[in-house]
């Protein structure tokens, strides 16, 4: 059954779906690759439509892959889906130019973070709703970080306390997204370096394991032994 997105919601979702997965090996294209038997990108949106803030959803796919993630996503939930770009930055900017007036609240969610909790964006949502401009769910760095050169030499070590691991859904008020990206001039892999980059505070929120980016082999088989072993 389609689940239905609340029409009270005042968060709007952009999912980049459109790379190709290069690092986990020949196949389809990475948001249509099976975890445990459906797509990362079905385990995605559904996760994002259990969340009660969440209005609309628009997912950016490959763009030979339009017209079949549609279908594939039609008994999920409702979603928009658009064409993505070459790069990350230009998916997300060809899935927020999709969404739609009176929506104050944008997310950046990776289809390749399929597990990530319904929590999560209902807590980066709030902190964005309370007032920050801008929020990214983090989580502590657990290894030891060390600055190296070119030759393999070690430089430094980094103090860890200081030290975050970045996720996503990173959530952010509309406007302040949309002059970041209007004002990128080179590629990012995360939103929130643009917005960085225009002096806008990004508040930190507790992160979730289960939020992983599905990268390579080794994310796919652990991904899978916890859906498995959460059942
Ligand atoms: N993405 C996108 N458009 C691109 C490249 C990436 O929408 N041109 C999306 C991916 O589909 C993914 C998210 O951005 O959901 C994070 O990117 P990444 O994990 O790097 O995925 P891929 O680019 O598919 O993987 P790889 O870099 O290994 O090819
Ligand atoms: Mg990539």
């Amino acid at each position: 059954m389609t689940a239905q997105l609340n029409p009270r919601g005042d968060v709007a979702v952009l999912v980049p779906a459109a790379g190709a997965g290069v690092r986990l090996g020949p196949g389809r294209p990475k948001a249509l690759r099976l975890l445990a038997g459906e797509p990362l990108l079905v385990h995605a949106v559904r996760r994002l439509a259990a969340a009660p803030s969440v209005h609309t959803i628009v997912v950016a796919a490959p763009a030979a892959e339009v017209a079949a993630v549609r279908d594939l996503l039609a008994p999920v939930a409702p979603v928009t889906v658009v064409p993505g770009g070459a790069e990350r930055q230009a998916s997300v900017a060809a899935a927020l130019a999709a969404v739609p007036a009176g929506l104050e609240i944008v997310l950046v969610h990776d289809a390749a973070r399929a597990l990530t909790p319904p929590e999560v964006v209902e807590s980066v949502a709030a902190t964005v709703r309370a007032g920050h401009d801008a929020v990214i769910p983090v989580l502590p760095v657990v290894d030891t970080i060390k600055e190296v050169d070119a030759g393999e030499v070690v430089l430094g070590t980094v103090d860890r306390a200081t030290l975050r691991a970045v996720q996503t859904p990173q959530g952010f008020r509309r406007a302040v997204l949309s002059a970041a990206h209007a004002a990128a001039v080179d590629a990012l892999t995360d939103d929130a370096g643009l917005v960085e980059k225009q002096g806008v505070a990004v508040r930190c929120v507790p992160g979730s394991e289960y939020a992983l980016k599905i990268t390579r082999p080794f994310d796919l088989a652990l991904a899978e032994h916890l859906l498995t072993s959460e059942s």
